[in-house]
């Protein structure tokens, strides 16, 4: 299949950027507070039906190049053994894992029988999506390690720290066993109807050259892999870590999600440092753009367009959109991308 979407996750050359946004269902959406009104956001991932309409909302608004899935990163966790729930504070997950002996506690799934509302969102999807494709993912191995050992989103992540220093072998253990559910969890996204794979490490940005190169690399570039074997281009997000981007280059991701701390074209430089000088880049606009002006962000999303250069550039903001994004301001970024 060829869209722009695809095409340019292949690297290949497009009339103008693709774009979809990170987060594009969700709370700045008057239509997705509606539905979000009625139901608690778990029940909103667990209802096929629902998560299906939110999930094409975006798509029907603003004819976005792409859909992705509603879902939410700590699904697996719950499928892997822990208790996972929401507050006003964000998300919680118990018990956390801080000994080996915690760690017996979790084991691999079958997405088919833990995750079957996120495969039968995905096939209730692809008719209702037409020729725009659907965006599967899963939190990278290291993320996701993070909710499990934390229990909430961190700052400092002392407790995942303190694990990788104290515990090696338990945390390396962790790592493996995130990576081989995340993997069947993904194969099977695709098996439903995903056509590409986002994989979120959105903490990357604490991780140390060192801590890469000795727990991270080895079970995220498994994971690359065997989702690329299936078929599919993958998307690797390495949110707050282009400081190590030529190490990350080795993942051997087809796209590499670029945050906006670091101008597109000196990614693409690192890139090709790091050994991938033809990989494709997403991103990377400051989502704060869209909270000013509206001739700031049609300025800025004009410079990026020019700075992707229509060659492997998927164009989407640097990190999830904010639930305090106005209507006006996304409706302007999309004409300044298409060019009108
Ligand atoms: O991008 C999309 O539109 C698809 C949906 C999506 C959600 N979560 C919906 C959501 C995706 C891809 C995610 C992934 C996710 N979940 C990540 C990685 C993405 C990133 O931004 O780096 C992470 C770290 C999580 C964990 C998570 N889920 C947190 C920390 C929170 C609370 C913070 C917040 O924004 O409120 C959530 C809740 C969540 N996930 C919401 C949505 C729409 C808000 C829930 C609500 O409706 O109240």
């Amino acid at each position: 299949m060829s869209t722009p979407f695809l095409d340019a996750c292949r690297g290949e050359p497009t009339p103008r950027p693709p774009l979809w946004l990170m987060r594009q269902a969700g709370r700045y959406l008057p239509e997705y507070r509606e539905v979000r009104k009625n139901v608690t956001f778990l029940e909103l991932c667990k209802t096929p039906r629902l998560a299906a309409e939110v999930t094409l909302q975006p798509i029907r608004r603003f004819a976005f190049d792409a859909a992705i899935l509603f879902s939410d990163l700590l699904i697996p966790l719950e499928a892997m053994g822990q208790t996972v729930s929401f507050t006003e504070d964000g998300p919680t997950v118990t018990p956390p894992v801080r000994s080996a002996a915690d760690l017996d506690r979790l084991a691999t799934f079958d997405p088919w029988e833990r995750t079957p509302f996120v495969l039968e969102t995905i096939r209730l999807l692809r008719p209702q999506l037409g020729e725009t494709p659907l965006i599967g993912f899963a939190g990278a191995p290291f993320t996701t390690a993070t909710y499990a050992i934390e229990g909430r989103t961190s700052r400092r992540f002392v407790e995942t720290k303190k694990l990788f220093y104290r515990e090696p072998a338990t945390a390396h253990r962790l790592l493996e066993l995130i990576e081989s559910a995340t993997r069947a969890y993904l194969l099977a996204q695709v098996a439903s109807g995903a056509q590409a794979i986002q994989i979120f490490d959105s903490w990357l940005g604490v991780v140390s050259p060192e801590e890469w190169d000795e727990f991270v690399v080895e079970p995220t570039t498994r994971l690359v892999a065997a989702v690329k074997a299936s078929g599919v281009p993958v998307i690797y997000f390495p949110n707050g870590a282009t400081t190590i981007l030529d190490r990350i280059a080795r993942v051997g991701a087809d796209v590499y999600g670029i945050d906006w701390r670091l101008p597109l074209d000196q990614a693409r430089a690192r890139l090709a440092a790091g050994g991938a000088p033809n990989a494709a880049v997403q991103g990377n606009l400051d989502p704060a753009v869209l909270l000013g002006p509206i001739e700031r962000i049609r300025q800025q999303a004009a410079d990026l367009v020019k700075c992707g250069a229509s060659r492997g550039h998927v164009f989407n903001l640097g990190h999830g959109i904010y639930p305090e994004t106005p209507i006006e301001s996304v409706e302007a970024l999309i004409r300044s991308v298409r060019g009108e």
